[in-house]
């Protein structure tokens, strides 16, 4: 019998969910007020000219030819950018295992499903600035040869769908998308689809399920969506922030995209700030951009001393205080500190915060989540909820933390889809830096940390 927990006493406060003007090198979120998304402010501000430019329609002299789909790739490897939905994956890559040539349908999915808790770039992107997604879809399109896409939308962010589906007439009547872009030869139909609000179905190939109008649960893999994708025919599925990035990456070439990151980690990327900081909201900065430069443009910590990050939404180990403010901002660094970058939600946590309570909140949404079809998720994520629950009410057991350690150890990678391994995650990474709280729990019944906030 499930347990129903008060989520009132969890309810954030004070959380904008905007961008607050202080970029560093800005290249998706640059001169966005909220007001000038149209089709007019995109093109007044240089959009839709990476577009014309692989079609040879940019009117300079000496690229009446554009770009083959070739060279395109070639300059998203050089770029090193990676894909922004989580695991980071090289996007050039990605879009050069496509099979071209494949005689069928072959499918472009965008996800903006945007589930993962503390992540909230991939809307406000839609919302501010979707002509650069539906640009970078149409260059994608291009590249790999592929006539139909879909951008899926989370269930929960209507606004951000209408906006989508006003985008997309704007560019249709302008000849940006349809038959014959431009008067090109390349034709591209991209659909916006409302999603069903749930986080299970941002795992790609969940995804295609909803989108095929089945339930969203992960398929086995392989076969990988790229030989067996949206309806069996090969699909490529990128994240929003990810298209995002293609325009100035083929304004500017790869090489000057790389080299606004780091090396491994090519240009700038979207940090969800979240928490206890003055300002919360979603910074773009470059790749490689010290953690505390970043909590410093958020204003700060709020309400106490930063005691620990979850440096790349719920899903990615929590990391103290001390290690956060040696790291920078990029997917290296961030996996040799112990952690991952993620989705690039950064949930800041004062030295008020009981990591009993924050890893309870995160467990019970693991198991909430969790789709049902494997049986160390299914199982395994409400153990997790079951235990971390009775520890912080004071009932905890002496071998419950090695029971923690146990139940995550078993559940990671030995599930279909990596919801385990994010639901198993946490609790390792609560139980290494912060083992001592749980423990004090256990044998005293109540919190160490003082409650000031
Ligand atoms: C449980 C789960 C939820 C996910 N949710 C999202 C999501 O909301 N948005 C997203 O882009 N990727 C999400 N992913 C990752 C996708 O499966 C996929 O890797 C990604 O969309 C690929 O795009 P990228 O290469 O541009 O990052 C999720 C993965 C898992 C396992
Ligand atoms: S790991 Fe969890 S969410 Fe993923 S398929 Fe298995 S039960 Fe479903």
């Amino acid at each position: 019998m499930v347990k129903h927990i008060d989520l009132s006493k969890f309810q954030a406060r004070g959380v904008e969910t905007c961008f607050h003007g202080r970029h560093q090198g800005p290249q998706i979120v640059a001169g966005l007020d909220g007001s000038n998304w149209h089709l007019h402010d995109y093109v007044a501000r240089g959009g839709y000219s990476a577009l014309r430019k692989i079609l040879g329609q940019d009117g300079v002299s000496g690229n009446e030819g554009g770009m083959t789909q070739d060279q395109v790739i070639a300059e998203m490897k050089l770029s090193a950018l990676r894909g922004r939905g989580g695991a980071g994956f090289p996007t050039g890559l990605k879009w050069s295992f496509m099979p071209r040539m494949f005689p069928g349908a072959k499918y472009l999915v965008c996800n903006s499903d945007e589930g993962e808790p503390g992540t909230c770039k991939d809307r406000d992107i839609l919302l501010y600035n979707p002509h650069i997604v539906i640009e970078g879809m149409a260059i994608a399109a291009y590249a790999m040869g592929i006539k139909t896409g879909y951008n899926y939308i989370h269930g929960e962010i209507f606004e951000a769908y209408e906006r989508f589906e006003a985008a997309l007439e704007e560019a249709r009547a302008a000849g940006f998308l349809g038959d014959n872009i431009l008067g090109s030869s390349h034709s591209f139909q991209l659909h916006a689809f409302h999603g069903f609000g749930a986080y299970i179905c941002g795992e790609e190939t969940a995804l295609l399920e909803s989108l095929e109008g089945k339930k969203g649960q992960p398929r086995f893999k392989p076969p990988f969506p790229a030989s067996f994708g949206l309806y069996g025919k090969p699909t490529t599925i990128n994240n929003t922030e990810t298209f995002a990035a293609v325009p100035w990456i083929i304004n500017n070439g790869g090489q000057k995209y790389l080299e606004c990151g780091k090396p491994n980690n090519g240009g700038t990327k979207l940090f969800s700030v979240v928490g206890d900081v003055e300002r919360p909201g979603n910074y773009e900065i470059p790749l490689g951009t010290p953690f505390a430069q970043l909590l410093e443009l958020a204003g700060g910590v709020r309400g106490g001393a930063l005691k620990a990050v979850i440096p790349g939404g719920s899903s990615a180990p929590v990391l103290p205080a001390k290690t956060m403010m040696d790291v920078t901002m990029d997917y290296d660094s961030i996996a040799k500190a112990g952690s991952m970058l993620g989705s690039g939600a950064v949930i800041v946590m004062n030295d008020s915060r009981c990591m009993v309570k924050s890893l309870l909140r995160l467990s019970y949404f693991y198991q909430h989540e969790s789709c049902g079809q494997c049986t160390p998720c299914r199982e395994g994520t409400g153990w997790l909820w079951r235990v971390v629950d009775r520890i912080e009410h004071g009932k905890g057991r002496a071998d419950d933390l090695a029971l923690l350690d146990s139940v995550a150890f078993n559940i990671k990678g030995r599930t279909i889809c990596a919801l385990g391994d994010a639901a198993a995650m946490p609790v390792e990474g609560m139980l290494k830096h912060f083992r001592d709280e749980f423990a004090y729990h256990v044998e005293h019944k109540t919190c160490m940390v003082p409650q000031y906030v």
